[in-house]
């Protein structure tokens, strides 16, 4: 399981400027195999147990709905041939026309990737172009339920932010069981399951975050398929030019769960709605104890909107002393400490060493009122970290940039922020941080914090 997702064929393979766009990385054979293994499997041994198990086979539909140029569909067609050559009499080369023929689909918006598809399924069972069904469509836009026995899939992987805008709003339309910030491979987890019917199976690759990612939660909790087998990858370092965890997601109908990380495995049932926390659970065992902070009277808000961070980087001043406030970035929080006149800031092409920002009739409203709120006694905490950690800042003359989040008590009490400050950076508060937010982790170990769990976790 210790493997990389990396392009397989440079000459199948779009250009890296188009590959970025279309999320188009190709999956290596090894996952396909493992996914074939582990969500066709159980597809092809169903429908041997049938009275005719030939006619039950060559029923079968299989999909990716994002083929590219067929990483998934071109072993599929083959083990599926073998299969039927096996219950059928008929040699592999006819029962791979046939498969080939009436079981395999494949979609994609690439036309490109069609052509290539297209051809080297024809060609691997000897058929014209024209009898093989791969077209060229936007799958999302994909509809009907229960088509197909199995998906077989690595979607494309973009955030919200990589996405078209225009289509956007009409997309959150079609599927309302989730999120607005939703990655588009669980816009593609969303369609396989309605796309397959519920004794079917999906294989799927994911990115990591989208086990955990809030904007997916009512899909998961809500999914007709269930996660069977959740492989977490080692970080795919070849992934070119994207920095992130991937999964290997076996879905199908009710059962237990199997978690493999690494030489690591355990099974049961995945109940939690947050696959990653279930998944954590299921290999490390329930938490050791639920993490309590001091105090209820806290309260939590964004450094700093991206909006806002745009015109604060512009207006912001480099000023060893000054009247304006120390503009504080998530990588200057150490634990306990700022290092503000240590690290440059860096954005949007300046580089400041001694950052400072002051109201401005240039700074909108909401920025001047954040300005004026954060002269006081506060928690400054860093929103992407390996670890939670947080800079008291006694005096109130810092100003948290964005990926940050301001931390008050009622009173400006010192006392209680330090309390709030050494929770924090204790090991409970860190292993639940791990543990509900981890799957979020960048490629360098980085977790993204997020408001809710923040305010969850000192309430
Ligand atoms: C990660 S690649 C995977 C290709 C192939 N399944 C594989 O595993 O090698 C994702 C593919 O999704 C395609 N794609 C992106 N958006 C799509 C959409 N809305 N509908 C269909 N295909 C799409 C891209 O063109 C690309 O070929």
């Amino acid at each position: 399981m210790s493997l990389k997702l990396a392009p397989t064929n440079r000459h199948d393979s779009p250009k890296a400027e188009r590959r970025k766009a279309l999320g188009a990385y190709y999956t290596p054979p090894a996952l396909v195999d493992h996914l074939i293994q582990t969500a066709l499997g159980p597809v092809i041994e169903a429908a041997c147990r049938q009275d005719d198990p030939a006619r039950a086979l060559s029923a079968l539909r299989i999909c990716d709905p994002a083929c590219g140029a067929g990483a998934f569909l071109i072993p599929a067609a083959r083990r599926l041939g073998e299969a039927l050559a096996g219950v059928s009499g008929f040699d592999v080369d006819f029962a791979l026309k046939e498969v080939t023929a009436r079981c395999i689909v494949g979609w994609d918006i690439d036309p490109e990737a069609v052509r290539v598809c297209r051809r080297a399924l024809a060609r691997q069972a000897e058929l014209d172009d024209s009898a093989v069904q791969v077209s060229c469509r936007d799958a999302l836009w994909v509809g009907g339920e229960g088509m197909f026995d199995a998906i077989l899939t690595n979607p494309p992987f973009l955030n919200a932010i990589e996405r078209r805008k225009d289509s956007d709003a009409c997309l959150r339309a079609a599927y309302p069981e989730l999120g607005g910030t939703a990655d588009c491979a669980l816009y593609f987890l969303a369609l396989a399951d309605r796309l397959v019917r519920p004794d079917g199976w999906i294989g799927m690759v994911l990115p990591r975050a989208a086990l955990g990612a809030t904007a997916g939660d009512r899909l998961r909790r809500d999914m007709r398929h269930r996660p069977r087998e959740i492989g977490l990858l080692a970080q795919s370092d070849s992934f070119d030019d994207a920095d992130i965890y991937v999964t290997l997601a076996t879905l199908g109908p009710a059962g237990p769960a199997t978690v493999v990380d690494g030489a690591r495995h355990a099974s049961g049932e995945l109940g939690d709605p947050n696959w990653w926390r279930g998944a954590r659970t299921l290999l490390d065992g329930p938490a050791t104890a639920q993490a309590r902070s001091p105090s209820a009277a806290f309260q939590v808000e964004a450094g700093m909107t991206v909006g806002e961070a745009y015109i604060a980087a512009r207006l912001a001043a480099d000023e060893p002393a000054g009247a304006g406030q120390r503009l504080i970035t998530t990588g200057m929080i150490g634990l306990g400490e700022c290092r503000w006149g240590e690290r440059p800031f860096r954005f949007l092409g300046r580089r400041l060493s001694y950052p400072r920002l002051a109201p401005s009739y240039e700074a909108p409203a909401s920025l001047v009122r954040r300005l004026e709120r954060s002269t006081r006694p506060k928690l400054i905490v860093a929103g992407l970290a390996r670890c939670l950690r947080c800079y008291l800042d006694e005096l109130g003359e810092c100003q948290g940039f964005v990926s940050t989040y301001h931390v008050t008590v009622d009173g400006d009490a010192l006392d209680q922020l330090r309390a709030l400050q050494t929770f924090l950076h204790g090991e409970q508060a860190s292993e639940r941080f791990r543990r509900e937010l981890g799957a979020s982790a960048l490629g360098g170990g980085s977790i993204t914090l997020t408001k809710r769990f923040l305010q969850d976790l000192i309430r």
